[in-house]
């Protein structure tokens, strides 16, 4: 059985039922979801390699391979065709044209599934999908139960890293006109015990850990890689529950009355993942699999629901792949593109940018030219590059703008300067795919470097030599 069959057998079933890694009923076998490549803008849906089963991510691998790919499209399974597609503005306007949000990358958070290898969505900053016209989600002060897989280690403190019912206009209209599962570290609202990240319910206007305001410390801090979260709510009751999706049984870390001027609820039944209700977009995270049900589910039937996830054996895999770096090592970054390889990444000053360089060039623009490997300072299986003339400074981007800046010890710093190099998309050395932005890449433009995504809105993100101009051959270092 699928976490919906056994949501169905409890007499709660699902309406909506969304994953990019697996089938959630033993029976379906239709698609999951569509990417879109960046080479010709064609689309092809990814269903499981057996009816049940996780999702043919080589069949994704074949269609994106020597390209870009976005999740265009998560399915729903339930058969309501509540399906999620890019978030339409709102309150708030996301970065694409238009004021869409942006959509995932298809490859930003690959897993294994009981060793098959599947790929979640990676949310970042300005990234949202939507489903505002959704069929049979609760309205009002409807019940209804929600779970989602999350990756425990990839969040932020900003607005709203959510999945589940929010409201149609997508905009702010008032308390208790959302019922979604929070993660991260957003302490403008509510927030539990310890430094977070924390599972909270976006009730709209106020994230709630709890039936206070602020602190309720019975929500513990909990970052476990594979994350099982769990909001559910119904007249006058709601709960948080949540636990390691790879191990054990979940906890109840609030379960009573609503928090006052929320009962009873105005829930509008749209759906959202990685958005607050009124489009804000700021927050990050990573969404395996989860679904929103029709009724109150018991904590028995998630208890076989979490037994289900655990079974599915989620597992972390390479993030990345191209020419080896080792750590320690001193390298160089030459440009591939017909009529720049001459140039290497280089900086001038605090700017990134490349220059032409060679065996005769003077020491300081070979040390300029030359990076010391690290292990990612964000993210342990990716990379950082430290300067070689400016020890403890490292490419970072900001603004998508690479910079050499020295390391400030912060969470943000740390992730800015991580990346994770995978084969080059033209074919020669890799290409360096920022960790917290995988749709984005380290990009020559005009001489100056960006992480760029492949026809993007920003003017370095031409599709125009894309692939060329994101690939590099990595050398020894000049110095
Ligand atoms: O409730 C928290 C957030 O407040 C909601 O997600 C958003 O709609 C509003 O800004
Ligand atoms: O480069 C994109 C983002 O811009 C970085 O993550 C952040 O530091 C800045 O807001």
């Amino acid at each position: 059985a699928g976490p919906c069959d056994i949501y169905a057998s409890g007499g709660t079933p699902c309406v909506a039922a969304h994953s990019t890694t697996r089938a959630l009923y033993s029976a379906f076998s239709g698609s999951l979801y569509q990417v879109k490549r960046g080479s010709d803008n064609t689309t092809a849906n990814i269903a499981p390699l057996s009816a049940g089963g996780v999702a043919n991510a080589a069949a994704q691998d074949s269609f994106c391979a020597s390209t870009t790919c976005l999740i265009t499209i998560i399915y729903d399974q339930s058969g309501r065709g509540n399906h999620l597609t890019q978030a339409p503005p709102g309150g708030f306007r996301g970065p694409e044209s238009n004021g869409y949000d942006n959509l995932a990358s298809a490859t930003g958070a690959p897993v294994t599934l009981n060793g098959q290898k599947a790929y979640g969505v990676f949310v970042s900053p300005g990234t949202g999908y939507r489903h505002d016209a959704a069929s049979g989600t609760a309205t009002g002060d409807a019940a209804q139960g929600m779970y989602a897989v999350f990756d425990g280690t990839h969040y932020n403190d900003q607005c709203c890293f959510d999945y589940g019912n929010a409201e149609t206009s997508n905009t702010d209209t008032g308390s208790g006109h959302m019922e979604a599962i929070y993660f991260g570290t957003c302490t403008i609202w509510g927030f539990g015990s310890g430094n977070g990240p924390w599972i909270m319910a976006d009730l709209e206007n106020n994230l709630f850990s709890g039936q206070k305001t602020k602190l309720n410390s019975a929500d513990p801090t909990i970052s476990d890689r594979f994350l099982t979260t769990v909001v559910k709510g119904e007249p006058n009751q709601w709960a948080i529950r949540g636990g390691n999706a790879a191990s054990g049984s979940l906890s109840t870390y609030y379960s009573g009355v609503r928090p006052s001027g929320y009962n009873p609820m105005h829930k509008e039944g749209a759906i959202l993942l990685g958005i607050g209700g009124d489009n804000s977009n700021g927050a990050q995270g990573t969404f395996y699999e989860g679904v929103m049900t029709s009724g109150y589910p018991s904590d028995a039937t998630e208890a076989s629901v979490q037994a289900n996830i655990v079974a599915a054996k989620y597992a972390t895999t390479s993030l990345t792949s191209g020419t080896a770096l080792s750590v320690g090592s001193s390298i160089s970054l030459q440009a591939t593109t017909p009529g720049y390889t001459t140039r290497y990444i280089a900086h001038t000053g605090s700017t990134v940018n490349t220059q032409i360089v060679s065996s005769s060039s003077s020491t300081t623009l070979k040390q300029q030219a030359s990076w010391t490997v690290h292990t990612g300072l964000g993210n342990s299986a990716c990379f950082s590059f430290e300067s070689r003339d400016t020890p403890g400074s490292y490419i970072r981007h900001n603004n998508f703008v690479l910079l050499l800046n020295s390391n400030d010890g912060s969470k943000q710093f740390a992730e800015d300067a991580t990346f994770c190099p995978e084969t080059g998309l033209d074919g020669q050395g890799s290409s360096i795919r920022a960790w917290g932005y995988p749709t984005r890449y380290f990009r020559h433009y005009n001489n100056v470097t960006y992480i760029a995504s492949n026809g993007g809105v920003q003017f370095f993100d031409a599709a125009s030599l894309f692939n060329d101009d994101a690939s590099f051959k990595v050398n020894t270092g000049f110095a």
